[in-house]
């Protein structure tokens, strides 16, 4: 793996679930790490801890701004953080969609442009957007969720297109189903729900038979943001155990 000794990285939704492995990832191999989250994480570690609601996008520019006050530049950013809120499409309401959409696609967006004038400034920057196999694939209920992760793919190529040729990479991960916290639906986690050994493991339908453990995301995040990913650009890549490849 990659150093990133000297690096300056953000990464959004650090306190919990695959923001928290990345963070702490970067930190293993040598970053200055800033987490931004509304949460404060358990563990006290040599991460620098923002607390920020992402949702108020007014907030983003400023925050930006205390990060390169403080660290003078900023080489990566990852965006993480997210919500998901299932609803049918008939009782959707206009407040949630709007949540769902402002911390999901907002937020990275005006993350991308705000620290992107500094890291094309800079003449090097990398940006990892977190999707998921959502921004393809959808289920009931999942509306908001779906058209949030499929519009941050198109951001991400998007921005990709404008930074190529200032030396910034923008690229996606998109997971499959990932153990965090996110999978507790209605207080039961439905990773180890009858339903979900009955339909992914026993029948086979998610290839590699279990979910993801948040690492095993951090380490493809890892590699796109790294120095050593120098040709890729404007991809999603999908790491979903062989969940969207079956058919
Ligand atoms: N867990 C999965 O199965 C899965 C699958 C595919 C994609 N994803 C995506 O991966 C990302 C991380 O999910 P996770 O599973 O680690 O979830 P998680 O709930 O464990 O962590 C999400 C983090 O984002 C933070 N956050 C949420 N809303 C915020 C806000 N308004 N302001 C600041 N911080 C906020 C939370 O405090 C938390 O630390 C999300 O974008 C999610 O959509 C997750």
């Amino acid at each position: 793996m990659k150093n990133f000794t000297e690096q300056v990285i953000v990464v959004t939704g650090g306190a919990h679930g695959i923001g928290k492995a990345t963070a702490e990832l970067f930190l293993e191999l040598g970053a200055r790490v800033i987490v931004f989250d509304r949460e404060q994480p358990e563990k006290k570690t040599e991460i620098d801890n923002l607390i920020i609601d992402l949702g108020n996008l007014s907030d983003l520019e400023s925050a930006v701004a205390d990060v390169v006050q403080k660290y003078g530049r900023i080489d990566v950013l990852v965006n993480v953080a997210g919500i998901s809120v299932p609803n049918t499409i008939l009782d959707l309401e206009l407040d949630k969609y709007f949540t769902t959409l402002d911390v999901n696609l907002h937020a990275p967006l005006f993350l991308m442009k705000h620290v992107g004038k500094i890291m094309v400034k800079q003449s090097y920057g990398r940006i990892v957007n977190l999707t998921s196999i959502h921004g393809k694939l959808s289920e009931p209920t999942s509306t908001a969720y779906d058209v949030s992760k499929a519009g941050l793919e198109a951001a991400t190529r998007t921005v990709a297109l404008e930074f190529a040729e200032c030396g910034v990479l923008v690229n996606a991960v998109a997971p499959g189903f990932v153990a965090t916290r996110m999978s507790i639906v209605n207080g039961q986690d439905e990773l180890e729900s009858d339903w979900f050994n009955e339909v992914y493991i026993k029948n086979k339908r998610l290839p590699i038979a279990r979910p993801a453990l948040p690492i095993e995301i951090a380490h493809v995040i890892a590699w796109l943001a790294s120095s050593s990913n120098t040709y890729m650009t404007g991809q999603t890549l999908t790491v979903d155990g062989g969940l969207s490849v079956r058919f």
